[in-house]
């Protein structure tokens, strides 16, 4: 079988362990051949392939980034994307295709599968959203990032008496934050699933600075005030229709600031979180889900996910993944507002 590889949407440490995975099992155990697949659905869309063996792979396991490259791009979007998609397998003679991605790619590889495409799916998302998965990889190495970043506030904002804003990723869901504010120590956490109020804010940073510390706020990018909007970088939306965010965390600074008459100031940790090298337990997570798709290909699970399941790797249909995203639920933000204020 001649296998094709992809990986789109955000870049997400653990990528290149996964192809890794993939590619060793399949030619050594199942004696596949591979196509790797440049930028997301960008190369099944346009032809855009690479050399995928076992020298391409090598070395790889610890880098961040992905060998294939990746983009946002939606074939579902372009006219004719699918049949294009079929004709470019057909003349590569690509057989099936491996998909790693988060919701949008998912999302995409289930249309695939329901136009006849032999395709399986392995999460991915620094964000931790998928349904149908306890974590994606990724996900840890981020908390661990944001984590150091917020054990490195803690000092200056002790130093000078000033209230320290962490903003970190999370779209619609607040698990980066709730992770890394937990780990960190922050004072207060906004996540995207808890419309946050100002006043009840403001009252948990004058109540730090009387104990004699100073407040560190973690802030999801998508959180958002009770009366108020997301806020956005710009109004420009990509092909799956996602604004860009960023900018919660120096809008909440200008009002506490304006409110207390203290300094805040904002850190916007963006794509460091995304980048660099896998934890190892993003390293083990990526591993057991590129062996274990190439084995769902081997057994011809089309429509399948891996998804990890207490400590077990399962196969479950795509929908599964991207039907409903997995957010914070109540009870896990209540236990952080034990150390609120
Ligand atoms: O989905 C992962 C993610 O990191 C989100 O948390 C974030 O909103 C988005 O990607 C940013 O994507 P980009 O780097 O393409 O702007």
């Amino acid at each position: 079988m001649r296998v094709g590889v992809l990986t789109g949407g955000g870049d997400c440490p653990g990528l290149n362990a996964v192809i890794r995975a993939v590619v060793r099992r399949g030619v050594t155990e199942y004696g596949f051949e591979f196509v790797g697949f440049r930028d997301g659905w960008k190369g099944p869309l346009e032809g855009l392939t690479m050399e995928l063996g076992i020298p391409q792979v090598r070395g790889i396991l610890p880098r961040g980034g992905t060998i294939l490259g990746s983009s946002r791009t939606n074939p579902i979007k372009v006219e004719g994307g699918i049949e294009r998609i079929k004709d470019n397998m057909k003349a590569l003679g690509v057989d099936a295709l491996v998909a790693i991605g988060g919701e949008d790619t998912l999302g995409v590889a289930t249309a695939l599968t329901e136009a006849g495409v032999p395709a399986v799916g392995v999460p991915k998302t620094i964000d931790n959203d998928l349904s149908a998965t306890d974590y994606t990889f990724g996900f840890d190495t981020a908390v661990t990032v944001a984590t150091e970043a917020i054990d490195r506030l803690h000092t200056t904002a002790e130093s000078h008496h000033r209230i320290l804003i962490c903003e970190v990723m999370g779209r619609h869901a607040g698990w980066i934050a709730l992770h890394s504010g937990m780990a960190g120590g922050a004072n207060i956490i906004l996540i995207p699933e808890v419309p946050f109020d100002l006043d009840q804010v403001v009252e948990w940073v004058e109540s730090r600075f009387r104990s004699h510390y100073a407040p560190i706020i973690c802030v999801a990018e998508g959180a958002l005030p009770k009366d108020g909007d997301l806020i956005t970088k710009d109004a420009t939306l990509d092909a799956f229709g996602h604004v860009k965010l960023s900018g919660i965390g120096e809008w909440l600074a200008a009002q506490i600031e304006e409110r207390t008459g203290k300094e805040a100031r904002t850190t916007v940790l963006g794509h460091i979180q995304r980048g660099g090298s896998p934890t190892a337990f993003d390293r083990v997570l990526a591993t057991r889900f590129g062996l274990n798709a190439i084995a769902a290909v081997k057994d011809e699970a089309w429509g399948t996910m891996v998804a990890l399941q207490g400590t077990d790797i399962v196969r479950v249909p795509l929908q599964a993944a991207t039907g409903t995203l997995k957010t914070v639920p109540t009870e896990r933000y209540e236990e952080a507002m034990a150390f609120f204020g």
